[in-house]
């Protein structure tokens, strides 16, 4: 009998899902920084090369996979060729990783919302996020006490995220994004305005885009290009593959791939305007340069923000603003994140989807809860995500492009599938692209990040903190990857595709 496959409604509910997992975390905080310790203004050719040479590719990528072999991605690997099944489960395991995680970050954004409205922090932005609000002991270890502040808000999002999934792909995400994805737009325009008409705001559009040519040259910023353009466009660890699965058969693929990669890159670059506004604003009013004032990763948006919020005039409402942002785009891309791990534990178990969220859901929701809102957890959170990205991310597009395009030589017949449902249609460039430039690129940043973790290890963590919890969890992913695919599948599943319904939405 086969089996039956949730749809999204159509090409509209589709492509805001996808944007909502698009656009998140790394729009806000993570592409602002980037780019400026990047080469600023210069910063944006390598990024637009990332794009398109490899984002866009690897976008459609994933959806041929997802689209013509209609599963999650450890499915849709096994459907393509056996053994490369382990790559889904790879992408299972990253999203597992990173979704225990991200969710920490949207519980801080939450209560930043409200410490926003009378400016909790006080003259100390930088002590109170690690010290009172965080209360890290800074030590290395893994537990500590745990602190409500934290672990509420973060327990919250995990029951609204699961709620969410356990009303479905269409009921719960699309609709989901549908509603947050407006509004986010138009609250997040309304605090880029509120950026701009402050006194300063050109200075950091100057640092922001004033190109430093030479940075060109160095290929950190190149690599750096590439890792920001994956993580934000959501694409290579199992997320897209996942959700076109959903789509209905006539499709069109690369158009819908068009958009949704424009809207993430249009919103990234629009979201450096207003972070570079407000660092203005705050190096004019304290007479120093952008660069003293712009904090590089978490501290971006948790200490100089802050701090920008109690200078302005009307610094709380762009406060409020600018973390609600992150909350809302955060969330819908949680949701896609856990999304890769429900579907690919009811592909293979069989499981109901109220089963994948309780058993599968509530194990992510338990381990987030009981690791990161502690007095340690701050550490582990940087290093599991400097090497769940670096190492994760980047790997598993690597080993999934050498294996489709060298190994299984499949690049032809998703084109071709791809081709059959859309208009803008894939040709010898897509070949080059995803054959020849898209291994060398990724060879190469995963060569140089290797070689540079080991060298240098990680920050100035310990080194044996940093093999359990850095190395260890990026080769323990992969240990656990094959160990799974090994396990066989139900009798039928891999050979009964699920019924496909003709005639979807018109493209
Ligand atoms: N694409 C998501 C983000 O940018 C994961 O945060």
């Amino acid at each position: 009998m086969a089996q039956e496959r949730e749809q999204f409604k159509g090409r509209r509910a589709f492509i805001f899902a996808a944007v909502g997992s698009a656009i998140g975390l790394g729009n806000i905080w993570r592409f602002p920084y980037v780019a400026y310790e990047n080469g600023g203004g210069a910063f944006i050719i390598p990024y637009l090369v990332a794009l398109l040479t490899a984002g866009i590719p690897l976008l459609f990528l994933d959806y041929a996979i997802g689209h013509k072999f209609r599963a999650s991605s450890p499915l849709a690997y096994r459907r393509l060729g056996g053994a490369t099944e382990a790559i889904g489960w790879w992408h299972v395991g990253i999203c597992f990783v990173i979704a225990v995680y991200y969710a920490v970050v949207i519980a801080w954004a939450v209560r930043y919302t409200g410490f926003s409205i009378n400016q909790a922090w006080g003259d100390d932005p930088g002590g109170f996020f690690g010290g009172d609000f965080l209360q890290q002991s800074g030590e290395f270890t893994l537990g500590g006490s745990w602190v409500p502040a934290v672990g509420i808000p973060l327990i919250i999002i995990w029951l609204f995220a699961l709620v969410v999934h356990r009303l479905g792909v269409q009921d719960g995400i699309a609709r989901l994004s549908q509603i947050f994805i407006p509004v986010l737009v138009v609250i997040f325009v309304v605090m880029v305005i509120q950026g701009l008409r402050q006194p300063g705001a050109m200075l950091g559009l100057d640092a922001l885009f004033t190109p430093e040519w030479g940075a060109l040259t160095n290929p950190g910023v190149w690599i750096a290009a590439y890792g920001q353009i994956f993580f934000s466009l959501s694409v290579g660890f199992g997320i897209m593959i996942t959700y076109s699965s959903y789509l209905k058969r006539r499709s069109n693929l690369t158009g819908s791939g068009l958009v949704v990669a424009f809207s993430n890159s249009g919103f990234e670059i629009l979201a450096g305007i207003g972070v570079f506004a407000a660092l203005g604003f705050m190096a004019q009013a304290s007479g120093v340069g952008v660069a003293d004032v712009a904090e590089s990763g978490i501290g971006l948006a948790f200490i100089a923000f802050p701090a920008i919020i109690s200078t302005m005039p009307g610094g709380s409402l762009f406060g409020v603003l600018f973390f609600l942002s992150l909350v809302l785009a955060g969330i819908t891309s949680l949701v896609s994140i856990v999304q890769v791990v429900l579907a690919g534990v009811e592909d293979k178990l069989g499981w109901s989807r109220t089963k994948s969220v309780l058993i599968a859901g509530g194990l992510m929701a338990v381990v987030s809860v009981a690791l990161f809102p502690t007095t340690t957890g701050l550490n582990l959170l940087d290093v599991v995500d400097n090497f769940a990205n670096n190492f994760g991310i980047v790997g598993a597009a690597l080993v999934s492009v050498i294996v489709i395009g060298w190994g299984l030589r499949k690049l032809p017949e998703l084109a071709a599938h791809v081709n059959s449902v859309s208009s803008f249609k894939l040709g010898r460039t897509w070949f080059v692209l995803l054959g020849v430039v898209t291994p060398l690129v990724l060879g190469y940043m995963f060569i140089s990040e290797v070689v540079t973790r080991i060298r240098d290890g990680y920050g100035e963590m310990p080194a044996g903190y940093v093999g359990v919890f850095g190395w260890g969890v990026a080769i323990g992913l992969i240990v656990i990857a094959v160990g799974v695919s090994l396990i066989p599948w139900r009798r039928g599943v891999v050979e009964d595709e699920p019924v496909l319904v003709e005639g979807g939405e018109p493209r």
